[in-house]
C-alpha cells in the first residue's frame, strides 16, 4: 500500500511555529572554516554551502573563510573548493556556472598558524575587510573542522582576539564538530573550554545525524499523528532494535578509529541520539531547549550499566578479512595506520534499559560495525504478541509481532507489519506491509544532505537540531563504564566477524538469550 501526501495550508502566528514553516535565509554572514584544506571541508561543508546557494538560501553577499596551514592562496582556495565540489556528483555547481561564480567571489583564504595570537589578529583584521567589501554585518559562524586536539588552542586564540563577539553589533558562533572528547573527563573539560569563551547560546555541537530528513521525521511521526501516541509504551512495545550498518571500512581513517573504535564513533553521538528521539516525551514545543530537556531526560533514564553486567549486556568486536560487492576486503589490523594486533572494536551491540514510566522493562537493542553486508540504518518498534489468539496453535506460532520501522537510510521511509489473511477459503494468515517511501510519496530523488540543514540552521540562530552541553555530557555518562571497561580488557572478551556479514554470532546471541533476534535487513 502506498501513502500519497495530503496538502493543505494554515497560517500561524506565533513566530516559533511560523518559522519552522518557511524556508528563511539568514542574515549576512561570514563562515569562517579552520582546517579549510581538510577533507571534512571539501567533501561536506563546501559542497552543501554550494548547495543551499542554489536552493537560494544563502544571504547576499554570504562569504567563507578558510583558515588553514597550508600555503594556499585566493586563487588556489577556489580552484580546490571548484574541483571539490565537481567531484561530489549531482551539486549544482558543477552544472551551474553562474552560481559557482557567485558562491566563488565570496571566497577568501588566510594562511595561518593556530597557536599563533598575531594570525587570530590578521583573521579579525580579515574579517573587517569581508564585512566592509561584502556587507555581512561581523556576523560570523566559526567551524571547527580540525582534529578534536586543536580545538581548545582555536577556542582560545579566537577569545583572546576577541572573535567570540560579532563586530560592530553582528553575532558570532561556534560549530564544534564530533568527537567532542573522548570521554566524560575530557567532553567535561572542553565545555569548559568552550563556556570560558563563548556562551552556551552561541555554541552548536554538531551531530549530523540529527540533520538527516527521515531523523528529523522520527520527531514528526510521533508528534504529529495520534495514533501512535496510545501504544507507544511499555504496554504495547516488546522492545525497540536500532541498527545503523555501515559496508564500508574506516575509510583511510586508521589513525583517527584506531583512538576511537565503534562506541566513540557511532554510539556516544549517533545511536544515542536515536535512542533519545525515539524515547522522549512530547516537549513543549520544536524550541531547541525544549526538545534537548526531553533527550537529556531520556540520557538521565538510561539504567547504569554495571561493570560486572556488561558480558551479558553488550558485545564488542572485529572485522576480519571477508569481501565487499565480490571482491576481497583486508581485516582491520591489516588496514593502513592500525597496529598489528589492535583490539579496537569496530561493531558493537548494546541493550540499554530506560528506567522511566514509559519505558520501564522495554529493551532497546543498539548495533553498529563497519564492513558490515550492506550500509542499512533503520529504527524498529516491536510491538508485543496479542493478548489471545483466536485462531488456534498453528496460527500461533505463524503469528509475527507488528512491527513500525523507520529507514532511515537507504531507501528512506516508514513501514508498519501487520498479520492479513491469506486469500482462499481457509483461515491462514501472513504478514504484509504498509510501506510509506520519501521517494512514491513526494516524488523526491534526492534528500537535502544534513549538512546542508545543519549549516543552514545555524546560521539562522535555530540549535534544536544541535547538542547541549549537559546533552553532550549525558551521553558521554552512559558509556562511561563500557568504555573504561573495554578500553583497559585488550582481547579479552573480544569477538570477531567476517567482513561482509551481519556481525559476530556473539551479537545474536545477546538477543537469543531474551527470546528475541535481530531483524533481518
Ligand atoms: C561519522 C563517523 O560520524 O558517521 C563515520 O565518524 C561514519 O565513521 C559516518 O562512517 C556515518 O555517517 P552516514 O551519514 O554515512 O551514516
Amino acid at each position: 500500500m502506498k501513502v500519497s501526501p495530503v496538502t493543505g495550508s494554515a497560517s500561524d502566528t506565533n513566530p516559533l511555529r511560523a518559522g519552522l514553516r518557511r524556508e528563511r535565509v539568514p542574515d549576512p554572514c561570514t563562515m569562517i572554516i579552520f582546517g579549510a584544506t581538510g577533507d571534512l571541508t571539501r567533501r561536506k561543508l563546501v559542497p552543501s554551502l554550494v548547495g543551499l546557494g542554489a536552493k537560494g538560501l544563502l544571504p547576499g553577499g554570504f562569504a567563507v573563510v578558510g583558515v588553514s596551514r597550508s600555503s594556499w592562496n585566493d586563487e588556489r582556495f577556489r580552484r580546490e573548493m571548484r574541483d571539490a565540489v565537481a567531484e561530489e556528483e549531482g551539486t549544482p555547481a558543477a552544472s551551474n556556472a553562474a552560481g559557482w561564480e557567485e558562491f566563488a567571489a565570496g571566497l577568501r583564504y588566510l594562511q595561518g598558524d593556530f597557536t599563533r595570537d598575531e594570525d587570530y589578529r590578521r583573521l579579525a583584521a580579515l574579517l573587517d575587510r569581508v564585512d566592509a567589501d561584502r556587507g555581512t554585518g561581523g556576523n560570523r559562524v566559526f567551524y571547527l573542522a580540525v582534529p578534536p586536539s586543536l580545538y581548545p588552542t582555536i577556542i582560545e586564540g579566537l577569545g583572546r582576539a576577541g572573535l567570540q563577539r560579532g563586530a560592530g553589533g553582528g553575532w558570532a558562533r561556534i560549530i564544534i564538530e564530533k568527537p567532542f572528547g573522548r570521554d566524560l573527563a575530557t567532553a567535561c573539560a572542553l565545555n569548559q573550554v568552550v563556556m570560558s569563551v563563548f556562551r552556551e547560546a552561541q555554541t552548536y555541537r554538531i551531530d549530523h545525524y540529527l540533520g538527516k530528513e527521515t531523523v528529523q521525521n522520527l520527531l514528526v511521526l510521533r508528534f504529529a499523528n495520534t495514533f501512535l501516541e496510545p501504544t507507544w509504551n511499555r504496554h504495547y512495545i516488546d522492545h525497540v532494535q536500532i541498527t545503523v550498518a555501515e559496508d564500508i571500512g574506516i575509510a583511510g581513517r586508521g589513525g583517527y578509529y584506531e583512538e576511537a573504535g565503534v562506541l566513540r564513533d557511532m554510539f556516544q553521538n549517533h545511536l544515542l541520539q536515536l535512542l533519545c528521539l525515539v524515547a522522549m516525551e512530547a516537549p513543549v514545543d520544536f524550541a531547541a531547549d525544549a526538545v534537548r530537556d526531553e533527550k537529556v531526560k531520556v540520557l538521565r533514564a538510561i539504567r547504569p550499566i554495571e561493570t560486572a553486567e556488561i558480558p551479558h549486556l553488550a558485545v564488542r568486536a572485529q572485522y576480519q578479512a571477508g569481501s565487499r560487492a565480490g571482491r576481497p576486503v583486508p581485516g582491520y589490523r591489516e588496514e593502513d595506520e592500525v597496529a598489528p594486533a589492535s583490539t579496537t572494536p569496530t561493531f558493537a551491540a548494546l541493550r540499554l534499559m530506560v528506567d522511566n514510566w514509559r519505558w520501564e522493562g522495554v529493551p532497546f537493542y543498539l548495533r553498529s560495525g563497519k564492513r558490515m553486508t550492506k550500509k542499512d540504518s533503520e529504527i524498529a518498534v516491536v510491538y508485543r504478541a496479542v493478548p489471545h489468539v483466536l485462531f488456534g496453535p498453528e496460527a500461533r506460532a505463524e503469528m509475527v509481532p507488528n512491527v513500525i520501522t523507520l529507514r532511515i537510510q537507504p531507501d528512506e521511509g516508514i513501514s508498519l507489519k501487520f498479520e492479513a489473511k491469506l486469500p482462499g477459503l481457509a483461515l491462514r494468515m501472513r504478514p504484509v506491509n504498509m510501506d510509506f517511501s520519501y521517494g512514491s510519496s513526494f516524488g523526491l530523488l534526492e534528500l537535502p544532505s544534513a549538512y546542508e540543514r545543519l549549516l543552514l540552521d545555524c546560521m539562522l540562530g535555530e540549535a534544536t537540531l544541535f547538542t547541549r552541553r549537559d546533552e553532550v555530557e549525558a551521553a558521554w555518562s552512559v558509556l562511561a563504564p563500557l568504555l573504561s571497561a573495554w578500553d583497559g580488557a585488550g582481547q579479552d572478551g573480544l569477538a570477531f566477524y567476517e567482513a561482509g556479514t551481519w556481525g559476530p554470532a556473539e551479537a545474536d546471541a545477546l538477543l537469543q538469550k531474551d527470546g528475541r533476534r535481530w531483524r533481518r535487513l
